[in-house]
């Protein structure tokens, strides 16, 4: 969700008026989503790596997440979104530890819509939680070092249940991945835009789906014309 601090700037707003209008982006698209019966959405809301942004942003962006915790569940829960989070919480207050915990047990038995928020996430530590995790795993005797495969080492990350994402987006124009979902995104089909985050609308969303529709998945084979 990129390019909620340059859309804040060109409207002569504070970066943090560009989150605000990030988190109503994130409504639009939700509701997009349980629009179209996707299953499962995947957002990154804060990465491990931005807490080395102004304390000030930082204290607004994690009271932002409290506000919206206590505003949105409600909704999303009447709606059979079920809520879970991602990513080290260790580092974040125990109101929005508490507030995360409740979100999780309140929305748990839905089925309609999975949401995952990460939040102080990053890819390469969630790597490294999994080895970790079965390292320990192995010097417990419960494992044995030729039997780490792939689905091992998949079942012990964060997303470890979920089916690897189909379609990634990334709003404001970056072409980078920024350490979000590494081990995911082998054969996630990628999709950039410029659109920055708090402009992001079902018409972008579509747009992405339309683009999506098109690819060819070959997931390591051969393509349609060449099976033929
Ligand atoms: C990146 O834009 C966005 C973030 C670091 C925060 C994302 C948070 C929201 C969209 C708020 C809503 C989320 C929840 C879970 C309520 P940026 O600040 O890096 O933008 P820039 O690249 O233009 O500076």
């Amino acid at each position: 969700m990129d390019g909620n601090g340059r859309w804040a700037i060109r409207q002569g707003k504070p970066r943090s008026a560009g989150h605000e209008a990030g988190s109503d982006a994130l409504k639009r698209t939700i509701r997009a989503a349980l629009g179209h019966g996707i299953r499962v959405l995947t957002v990154y809301a804060f990465s491990s790596e931005n807490w080395s942004r102004p304390k000030s942003e930082v204290r607004q962006l994690l009271d932002l997440f409290i506000k919206a915790l206590n505003r949105e569940v409600r909704e999303l829960a009447e709606h059979g979104v079920r809520l879970c989070f991602i990513g080290d919480r260790s580092a974040f207050s125990r109101t929005l530890r508490e507030g995360m915990l409740q979100a999780e047990r309140r929305t748990a038995g839905n089925t309609r819509l999975h949401l995952n928020v990460a939040v102080n996430y990053g890819g390469q530590s969630d790597v490294a939680a999994a080895a970790r995790a079965l390292a320990t795993k192995v010097a417990e005797g419960r494992l044995r070092p030729e039997q780490i495969d792939r689905e091992q080492l998949e079942a012990a990350l964060s997303l470890g249940q979920q089916p690897a994402p189909d379609l990634f987006i990334r709003t404001g124009g970056e072409r980078r991945l920024s350490n979000f979902l590494l081990w995911q995104l082998a054969y996630t089909e990628l999709y950039f835009t410029g659109v920055l985050w708090p402009d992001f609308s079902e018409v972008h969303f579509d747009a992405a789906l339309s683009d999506f529709a098109r690819r060819e998945r070959r997931f390591g084979g051969l393509g349609r014309v060449q099976n033929a």
